[in-house]
């Protein structure tokens, strides 16, 4: 079932940003890419390294320690060495809030 967590004043997060929330006891990253919200989980599927440290580029996260970048569309891998996706959310704004959806 799935349920909508308030996480953020949209402005907090700056164009080309990311932030890393606690929501439902999980850690979540929300990134601004170019007017557009994308939150998805904080570790990489690889080898569990944050990916907040990473690069931000059009609509992916590049992967700080070997380099993979991930669909924030669709979580999934662009190359290896990574081969699984990582878990995204939908988000949507609620007047200026952004609310993610998580499935419990
Ligand atoms: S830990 Fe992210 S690509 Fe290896």
């Amino acid at each position: 079932m799935p349920n909508k967590y308030p996480v953020t004043n949209s402005s907090s997060i700056k164009p080309g940003e990311m932030r890393c929330f606690d929501v439902n006891q999980q850690r979540i990253i929300v990134a601004h890419i170019e007017g557009e919200f994308f939150a998805f989980d904080e570790m990489c599927s690889h080898e569990d390294y944050p990916l907040l440290n990473g690069a931000l580029r059009s609509d992916h996260v590049e992967c700080p320690l070997h380099g993979s970048r991930f669909c924030l569309r669709t979580g999934k891998p662009m190359e290896e060495p990574a081969t699984e996706a990582i878990k995204v959310y939908p988000v949507e704004l609620q007047d200026d809030m952004i609310v993610i959806e998580i499935n419990d």
